[in-house]
This record gives structure tokens, sequence and C-alpha cells, in this order.
């Protein structure tokens, strides 16, 4: 796996791992430590044909390195875009075939998202010209069970990924009916694991530090991705680092990392660059959208919620904040 020396990554999420949200993340790390990030989904075609522009995902952030996400069944779109994008100097590639959305999956001309674990032949052509193509950069595919369990499916699906050249494959263990209904089948790992020697990197419902270094760890993976954990607790990363670096010793669910003041600037930070970014209007829809997650990683971050769909403007958005970490701020002195 492509790798700064810190294998734990975050996971691409769509409008929300944004450039801006990324590189508010890289601003937890310790100064001596960086990490890989993930494009959120990127459809070659908006990127070749440029029919309805996602451009604002694009974008990579200075000194970051990010590999780009590519959602599409289409081989030569795939190769078309890859070629332009790689004058961004990206880490990588990754293809998506992981999510689950109906529509996404029958979008293009081929199936894409988990439906292409139904088409090994067309991903085994996708990573076969890829690599060919563009022999030395990274291009590492992420995959859920399948659409629905057939475990000797999968593992013949792993082998072939790795055959055909593949450098790294990240797991979801759950199956594409599945969505996020029922918790991730970890046992999956040792199995994918005997079958490859390619970097397998692990994903699903990990939320703490603790579980994200027990489960490197306890199935002797390469990496561990993580999506809303990091959302609800942004400095998890950093969390992470200090434990591999013996500064910290406990998990921050014992010891808090980030003050409520922090959190609070952490999303006014967030708000505040969003919309210098992409204007108020993505921005409201954006930031509501991180804060779904954001909000559970804090004691009565369910009252935030409401204000915050309600909010019709920036500024509307920023008083609810204010209000909600002020009034809150003032319960949980109390409860102390
Ligand atoms: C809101 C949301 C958007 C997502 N968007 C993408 C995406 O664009 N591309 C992708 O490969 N996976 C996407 N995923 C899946 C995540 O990358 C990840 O595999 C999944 O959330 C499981 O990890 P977690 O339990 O740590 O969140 C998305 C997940 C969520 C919750």
């Amino acid at each position: 796996m492509f790798s700064t020396g810190f294998p734990f990554y975050l996971a691409p999420m769509d409008d929300i791992t944004n450039p801006v949200l990324r590189a508010l993340i890289a601003q937890t790390l310790p100064k001596d430590v960086s990490m890989v990030f993930f494009s959120p989904a990127i459809n070659p075609n908006s990127i070749v044909n440029r029919h309805h522009a996602r451009d604002e995902d694009v974008p990579i952030n200075p000194g970051e390195k990010l590999i780009y996400n590519i959602m599409s069944g289409e081989s030569d779109l795939i190769l078309k875009a890859m070629d332009l994008l790689l004058k961004n100097n990206p880490a990588g590639f990754n293809l998506n075939c992981g999510c689950p959305r109906g529509k996404i999956q029958t979008a293009g001309r081929n199936p894409c998202g988990v439906a292409l674990m139904e088409r090994p032949d067309l991903v085994a052509q996708i990573i076969r010209e890829a690599k060919k193509v563009f022999p030395c950069i990274h291009f590492s595919v992420k995959i859920r069970i399948g659409v629905k369990r057939d475990i000797p499916k999968l593992l013949s699906f792993c082998g072939m990924v790795q055959e055909q050249g593949a450098d790294a494959l990240i797991l979801h263990p759950r199956t594409g009916e599945e969505q996020f209904t029922r918790p991730v089948d970890n046992g999956l790992y040792n199995q994918v694991r005997q079958t490859l020697t390619i970097p397998l990197v692990g994903n699903g419902d990990v939320l703490d530090d603790e579980e994200a270094l027990a489960l490197k760890q306890r199935y002797g993976l390469n990496g561990v991705m993580i999506g809303r954990g990091a959302l609800a607790h942004p400095c998890i990363f950093r969390a992470i680092a200090l434990r591999l670096q013996g500064e910290r010793t406990r998990s921050f669910l014992e010891e808090p990392m980030m003050t409520w003041d922090e959190r609070r600037d952490f999303l006014l930070q967030y708000l505040t660059g969003l919309n210098e970014r992409y204007g108020e209007a993505l921005t409201l829809k954006r930031f509501r959208l991180f804060c779904e997650w954001f909000r559970r990683g804090m004691e009565f971050g369910l009252v935030l919620r409401g204000p915050l769909v309600k909010a019709k403007s920036l500024h509307e958005m920023q008083d609810a904040i204010q209000k909600f970490f002020f009034t809150n701020k003032k319960q949980i002195l109390s409860l102390v």
C-alpha cells in the first residue's frame, strides 16, 4: 500500500472528504507524521467529458498525498481520466468496487460500485490496462464482500485483483445488500489474508483509536481505513499517531483529546473553509452531512441537528453552532 509510514487512512466519503476537511484533519497530526488520503468517488466521465463537473473534488492540497478514488466500470474512460488526473501528481488511484447505491451501480455503460464484483472480467481488464499503461502508479481496489455473501466468489475475486497487478486491496467486510446494516464480518480478513501477498487494508466500523490499533494487530492487516469514526472524532488519527509514538497510552475514550471549545473551533473553521471554496449553497449541504456524523462524537450532539437543518445561511449556521456550544458547555460543566 502506498504509505507514508503511517498506515491509517481516512475513508473516501462523497461530499465529505473534500480538500477542506482533509486539510483540517492533516493539521491535527503530530508534526513528523503525514498520511495518505483518498478523494471522494470521482466519475471519469466528468473528468474526460466534463458532462457534470465535480471539479471541486479533484484539487490536491499542497504537499498532500491523495489517491483518486475512481467510480466507473469503463476501462477506456478510466485510462483517459488517469492520464488527465496524473497532471495533478496524485499518490495513486483506487477503483471503487464497494459503493452499494443502486443508481450508481448502473449509472454508466458498465456496472460500477459493488456491482463490479459481479463482473470480475471487467475489473481484471481495468487493473491490467491501468498497470500496463501506468506501471509505476499505485493502483488499489476497494471492495465489499460482494453484492451477496458468497465467500468462494470473494476469495476468487481477491486472487484475481492480485494476479492482475493491483498494489493493494481494501476490504469493507459487508455485502452490498447489507449496506450499513449488520456489523462488519472481521473474521473474513483471515481468509482473505491467506489468499493475498499484496497489502490488505481493513475498513468498517472503527470508531476509536483503540479499535483501530487492535484491528490492525489482530488480523495482521497492513493498514486500517476509517470513515465515520473519523467524522465523529476528527482527532482519531492524531490519537493513533501519538499512541504509536508512545506519547499516549490511553484511548481518547478514556482520556479525551478534543476539548469542547476545540470541537466548536473545528466546526467553525470547517464551515468557513468550505464557504471560501464552494460558496454558500454547497457549503450548507456538505456541512450538514459532515455534522450528521460529527455530532455523534459528543454529548448532547443530537441537539445540534435541528438548528443545523433549519439554518438557511452561513450566518445562521455559525449562530447555531455558537449557541449550541455555549448552552451545552454550561450543562457539561454542571455534570462534572
Ligand atoms: C456518507 C458516506 C459516503 C461515502 N462515499 C464513498 C465514496 O465516495 N467512495 C467510496 O469508495 N466509499 C464511500 N463510502 C464508504 C466508506 O468509504 C467506507 O467504506 C464505509 O463508510 C465503511 O467505513 P466506516 O465504517 O469506517 O465508515 C461512503 C460512506 C459514507 C458513510
